[in-house]
């Protein structure tokens, strides 16, 4: 990447641990990070609405931006009970970055999208990257109309914005808030305070997984590819391990004594129901080199010890 960053999404669960690591990479003072709460966590940051495009286009002025990694949406379970705003921050809010780069302001978009872009008639095992998508949650449904987006954007304006399907992020360092994979982090949490676990998903609920390294990884990594290596402009599927909540305790009690699980799925069990198991990530992996290097047990180990 040449030029100025802008990450906006910055206090989330992706953008606070992404931020860390550009700021490694590329400097402290060519990150800046933005998100809609007053405050940040130092190094440059600016409050932002994402869907204020006058307050955008100032910072990305400012601060003479040419990347952004645009991380701002509510999540799966949260966007079920806000469904106009969740709709409106997606939608509107991808827009306005997008246009950024249409009108040649910035040069390149980061925009993540997730495996709710599919639904109860995707196949479930093994994804592939081109395939029914029924998403039946607003979170999802704006996932896959922002895919659409981007790769219109990308054919008929030539922008160069490039996206990955992530599936449920887990890390240490960050929570997330409003997810239907969030148990996965919930889990360790608990484990460390009271042994012990009511998960809000049923037992063999599998989905998708990945440790936050990984991701933020695969995220850079696909920022930093050569243009001609990006050859999905929707989204790219990626992946590393697939668990169910059963599995993921089984791990867990392997790696601390005496922990226990109990289930009482509420409306996200519904949600987890209608995405895949597991995702077949061959493209990425042919691109652009992506590959994995946390499975379920290093995955474990890592929360356990950090936690
Ligand atoms: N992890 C997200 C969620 O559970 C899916 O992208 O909403």
């Amino acid at each position: 990447m040449t030029g100025n960053i802008l990450v906006i999404g910055a206090l989330g669960q992706v953008g606070s641990e992404l931020v860390e690591n550009l700021r490694f990479k590329y400097g402290e003072s060519n990150v800046v990070a933005a998100d809609i709460k007053e405050e940040g966590t130092g190094g440059i940051y600016e409050k932002l609405d994402i869907l204020d495009k006058d307050a955008l286009r100032v910072i990305v002025d400012t601060y003479a931006i040419k990347n952004i990694f645009n991380l701002v949406a509510l999540l799966s379970a949260t966007a079920e009970k806000h469904v106009d705003y969740a709709w409106q921050l997606s939608m509107d809010g991808h827009f306005n970055v997008l246009n950024l780069a249409k009108d040649g302001i910035i040069e390149k978009i980061f925009w993540p999208s997730s495996i709710a872009v599919f639904g109860p008639t995707t196949p479930k095992h093994n994804t592939p990257q081109d395939t029914v998508m029924d998403p039946n949650t607003v979170y999802g449904i704006a996932k896959q109309a922002g895919e659409r987006w981007n790769e219109y954007y990308f054919n008929r304006y030539g922008v160069d914005v490039r996206s990955i399907r992530y599936p449920g992020l887990i890390g240490w360092k960050s929570l997330p808030g409003g997810g239907t994979t969030d148990y996965a982090v919930d889990i360790f949490h608990q484990a460390k305070k009271t042994n012990s676990y009511e998960c809000f998903l049923h037992a063999d609920a599998t989905l998708p997984m990945m440790m936050m390294e990984d991701a933020v990884r695969a995220t850079m990594d696909i920022m930093e590819a050569p243009v001609n290596q990006i050859k999905v402009r929707s989204s790219y599927n990626l992946a590393a391990d697939s668990f169910s909540p059963a599995q993921l305790a089984e791990e867990i009690k392997s790696q601390k004594e005496g922990f226990t699980i109990s289930y009482a799925p509420d409306e996200r069990d519904a949600i987890a129901s209608s995405w895949p198991q597991s995702i077949d990530d061959t493209n990425a992996r042919e691109d652009w080199g992506w590959k994995h290097t946390y499975g379920t047990k290093e995955l474990v180990t890592e929360m356990l010890a950090h936690i």
